[in-house]
């Protein structure tokens, strides 16, 4: 009976354990997760561009060859969460669609300009690694296929996030120019990189109820200031300064106070008004137009197999 399935879910979500597919879903859980997974699986493929700028311009084979598996791990997060999505309803032709028209969102982070090589080490090391505080607990989401996709994509975003650092610690013992580059690089992406959690917990229209369905495991203020507590002494290591006069440690709290984060900004560059969200989405859209022979060209073929096999 329909309060049966109701109260399966209700045990499934105290107990800890996962949902799965077969599962009764609520509609409501079902929406907010296709919801945050598409979000998620556009991130991953539009956060391609940014530094898919730099592979032809890496200053050497080994930046490039690093370059390259990193971008090629973002594609290959995208496609293994469009699946988690279609596992839930979702189609991927219909996410796709709804990406490229502007109807679903896609992290903040990725409509800001990459100016100079040392954005690939920054992005690496801010970018993922804000990612990473933020992914990790979502291993333990209560959906299953979500939860586990994100135990591979948390062990390849630890790869990125140690690439950048690695990077940038070999530009700050090069020349003082290669300094300035990561110290310019590090103001520019601060405060984004901030941003990423999503608005204030008093501001975020879902994670109360994320919270109690075990979707989310801590609420977007909580994982920022993780991230800021677990990055200044990474900072202080690398020798350089984040733009942030008011951080400061607190010994009350045991946690590092920081200065209140520009939200019109994050709103601006959410509804489409950052520096480069046309060009992000106009990309996506020539790059979704230029493949349809190849989705053509496979379609043709599963279905020349199927035929055979008749
Ligand atoms: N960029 C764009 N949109 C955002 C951002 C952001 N940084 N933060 C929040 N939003 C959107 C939410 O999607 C939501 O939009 P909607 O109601 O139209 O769907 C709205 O702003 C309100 O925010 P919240 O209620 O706080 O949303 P939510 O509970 O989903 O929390 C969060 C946002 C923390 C990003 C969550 O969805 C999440 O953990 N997602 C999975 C991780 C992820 O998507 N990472 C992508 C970047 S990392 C990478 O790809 C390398």
């Amino acid at each position: 009976s329909d309060q049966e399935l109701e109260e399966h879910f209700e045990r499934t979500i105290d107990k800890d354990q996962r949902l799965e597919p077969r599962d009764w879903l609520p509609d409501g859980y079902r929406k907010t997760m296709v919801r945050q997974i598409a979000q998620h699986a556009h991130s991953e493929i539009i956060g391609m561009q940014p530094e898919g700028n730099w592979i032809t311009r890496a200053p050497s084979l080994r930046r490039k060859a690093i370059l390259l598996a990193k971008v090629q791990d973002e594609a290959g997060h995208g496609l293994y969460l469009y699946s988690a999505a279609e596992t839930l309803g979702g189609d991927r032709q219909d996410l796709t669609e709804k990406l490229i028209t502007g109807r679903q969102k896609y992290s903040s982070i990725f409509n800001y300009p990459t100016l100079s090589f040392a954005d690939v080490g920054v992005i690496g090391w801010l970018v993922d690694g804000a990612a990473i505080c933020n992914q990790v607990p979502l291993c333990r989401s209560s959906y299953g296929p979500y939860a586990r996709a994100m135990i591979r994509i948390c062990k390849e975003e630890s790869f990125h996030q140690r690439q950048g650092y690695e990077l940038l610690m070999k530009m700050m013992k090069g020349t003082q120019a290669q300094r300035d580059m990561v110290q310019d690089a590090v103001n520019r992406f601060w405060w984004p990189s901030l941003m990423m959690f999503g608005p204030p917990d008093a501001e975020s229209s879902h994670t109360e109820q994320s919270m109690l369905w075990k979707i989310k495991r801590h609420t977007n203020d909580e994982l920022r200031q993780r991230f800021v507590d677990m990055t200044v002494p990474q900072a202080e290591m690398l020798g350089v300064t984040l733009p942030d006069p008011d951080l400061e440690w607190n010994a009350e709290r045991e946690h590092y106070d920081f200065g209140e984060v520009d939200w019109n900004e994050l709103k601006q560059v959410i509804k489409g008004n950052g520096p480069c969200n046309t060009e992000r989405v106009a990309r996506r859209r020539k790059a979704h137009e230029d493949g349809e022979w190849v989705r053509e060209a496979a379609s043709a073929h599963a279905r020349k197999m199927t035929e055979a096999k008749a």
